[in-house]
């Protein structure tokens, strides 16, 4: 049975939220609003074990939350991305770990299939990694004569389930430190172009590119925010407009077409986007349409700018030709919100992806700093740099 099929319970506003947290109904002007339903929350027993997750292919127009009791389930759910984004994707593999380990399912296993689910976000690879070795380094110690009385499997599942609440915590700390660096390259009265989907929905903070918009709104900073519809998903209408309406920002959603026209006409100071993958090199890979955002911004001389955190940094790919980009079915291109677009039979092309190199990177934005310009000696710089620690920010979207 598909994640999708059961254990959803629509969420209609004012009712109480998984949790127990009540789900309030949006709050008319200006004010900042988190999340109603978290992200992705963690079920002990009895309600779990468990991953419950806010479907996000059903936002903006209901709130339903999907409950994934088991490895595939999860895997279901990432695949057909009722989770996305990669600092999410990268929780939702650890907490997929700690799930098969409070299962007592092979975990080698199901850290595998978490790992392959989506290929090119590097952070479901690498969270699913560090839950997996947690698991095996706590199984390894259990034979350690301070744990003689404590059962070997019950200690390792704790000890995923540990990382993967630390992976979320350092990520919301992330997210805030990304925001407080990414504030000094916003000008005042700043004028935001963004693509696809960066905000709460992405993190257990308030995301990458999104959290630095968000704190240009907080700081009076923030104009106007213009919001690339983001074909064929619809990640910027659907999911940006439903944050940024939210928090009160003033914004537009536009086709992805008309975004040249936008920077030609003078109307954008600085284009924000987040990233999948960085290759060593500094090449991003990001959500299909952000290469060419890139290539317009620089010939219309606006700033093109990266917010990612270092985890997103992958420099076992060492250039931009290397990175793996997920090509996904032709119906999402061929159809819309189940409408038919094209003849019955159309191919489509329909990479979820594209990469831009870093020539065409003005700034990378990260929990650590601002590295510019981009280049394959800054990137390890930025890397030797040791982490801030920082408390998370009032708006976690994932209750964990
Ligand atoms: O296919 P998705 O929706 O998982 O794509 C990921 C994205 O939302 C973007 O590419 C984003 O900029 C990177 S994650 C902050």
């Amino acid at each position: 049975m598909k994640s999708g099929q059961r254990n959803s319970a629509a969420l209609p506003a004012g009712r109480p939220g998984p949790g127990g947290r009540p789900v309030d109904p949006p709050q008319a002007g200006g004010q900042t609003q988190i999340m109603s339903v978290p992200t992705l929350q963690w079920l002990d027993p009895p309600r779990g074990p468990a991953v419950a997750l806010l479907d996000q292919t059903r936002l903006p127009a209901e709130e339903k939350v999907v409950t994934c009791e088991n490895v595939p389930e999860l895997v279901d759910a990432i695949r057909r991305l009722v989770i996305r984004g990669a600092p999410a994707l990268g929780v939702a593999g650890a907490f997929g770990v700690a799930l098969a380990a409070c299962r007592g399912d092979d975990v080698a296993a199901a850290a595998r299939m978490l790992g392959e689910a989506r290929p090119t976000a590097v952070n479901l690879a690498w969270g699913t990694r560090r839950a997996l070795a947690a698991y095996q380094a706590a199984l390894g110690r259990a034979t350690e004569p301070e744990h003689h009385n404590q059962d070997p499997q019950r200690l390792a599942a704790g000890a995923a389930l540990d990382e993967a609440r630390a992976i979320a915590a350092d990520d919301a700390a992330a997210s805030a430190a990304m925001a407080r660096h990414g504030l000094g390259l916003i000008p005042e009265g700043a004028r935001v172009l963004t693509h696809c989907n960066t905000g709460s929905l992405v993190s257990a903070g308030a995301g990458t590119a999104f959290a630095v918009i968000m704190a240009a709104h907080q700081a009076g900073r923030l104009d106007r925010l213009y919001v690339d519809e983001t074909r064929p998903l619809l990640q910027g209408a659907r999911l940006t407009a439903y944050e940024a309406q939210r928090a009160g920002i003033d914004y537009a959603v536009l086709a992805d077409s008309a975004a040249a026209g936008l920077l030609a006409s003078g109307a954008v100071d600085v284009v924000l986007t987040g990233a999948d993958r960085i290759a060593a090199d500094g090449s991003v890979a990001n959500k299909v349409g952000t290469y060419g955002l890139a290539v317009l911004a620089q010939y219309h001389s606006v700033p093109f700018v990266v917010v990612a955190p270092v985890s997103t940094i992958d420099f076992g790919t060492a250039t931009g030709g290397e990175i793996v980009v997920e090509h996904r079915a032709a119906r999402e291109v061929t159809t819309l919100g189940g409408q038919v677009l094209a003849p019955a039979g159309s191919a489509a092309y329909n990479p979820a992806f594209d990469v831009t190199p870093a020539s065409l990177v003005s700034a990378l934005v990260t929990e650590r700093g601002i590295t510019q310009p981009v280049t394959t000696g800054n990137l390890r710089l930025l890397n030797a740099r040791p982490p801030q620690r920082k408390s998370a920010p009032a708006d976690v979207s994932m209750e964990l």
